[in-house]
């Protein structure tokens, strides 16, 4: 699996964040800099992945070499994708670079925010995050998870957050298609309450919802 690196904007965007609460987790961040960008804004900001247990020359090896294979599933699914949102392949490029860069540098300056762990567990205590976002891995990655797997994941998410987690996109990667028993976890995940809702941003075609979940 890719570990790939989202920007800020990208984040704001995917998951329709206007003002941000005080606490949020990134799970699973990979090289994202959304972590960085958010401390920057006075957030207490946690970044948690599988990949943060590398050392760290692995680390910066792979979150490198994730750049161009991400853009090669892109290049491979041509016409399951849409460019309103970026503009063009190259902006996206620039703006995944710029943030691998800040990710990477701030890995080294404030290690403490990035934490290893592995879902279905993670090493946090009950509702330890305002809000706790997952960008492309769950739904996104439906070919090597199962149902279990994402139902143990949800609970997990659910459990380490106050009131919300939003997950984004709700389809697999490369061609996008649905996760057919997405209907089925939410059922089982009652009595949080969840809401599919649109967000704007859309980069595979047709995945422009996010899941948001709800519970005190
Ligand atoms: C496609 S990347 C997404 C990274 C980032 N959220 C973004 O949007 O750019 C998926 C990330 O999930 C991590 N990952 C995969 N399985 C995991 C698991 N079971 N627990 C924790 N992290 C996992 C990978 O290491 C990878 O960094």
């Amino acid at each position: 699996m890719l570990v790939t690196s989202r920007s800020y904007a990208e984040y704001e965007a995917m998951f329709d964040l206007s003002e941000l609460p005080d606490s949020i987790l990134d799970c699973c961040a990979g090289g994202s800099s959304f972590t960085a960008e958010a401390a920057a804004r006075g957030v207490d900001a946690v970044a948690v992945d599988q990949a943060y247990e590398l050392p760290m020359p692995e680390l910066v090896d792979t979150v490198r070499r994730s750049l161009p294979a991400g853009a090669q599933i892109v290049d491979a699914h041509a016409s399951s994708f849409v460019w309103n949102w970026y503009g063009d392949p190259t902006r996206k490029d620039e703006m995944r670079i710029e943030a691998a860069d800040r990710f990477l540098q701030d890995v080294s300056l404030a290690p403490d925010r990035y934490v290893a762990g592995t879902l279905p567990e993670l090493p946090f205590e009950d509702g330890r995050f305002d809000l706790v976002l997952c960008s492309h891995l769950l739904f996104t990655w439906a070919d090597t998870f199962d149902r279990d797997w994402h139902l143990a994941a949800l609970e997990e998410l659910v459990r380490v957050s106050r009131s919300e987690v939003r997950i984004f996109p709700l389809v697999q990667q490369g061609a996008g298609e649905p996760v057919l028993y997405l209907q089925e976890l939410l059922d089982a995940l009652q009595p949080v309450r969840s809401e599919i809702r649109k967000v704007p941003y859309e980069f595979q075609v047709g995945a422009d919802q996010m899941l948001v979940l709800n519970h005190q």
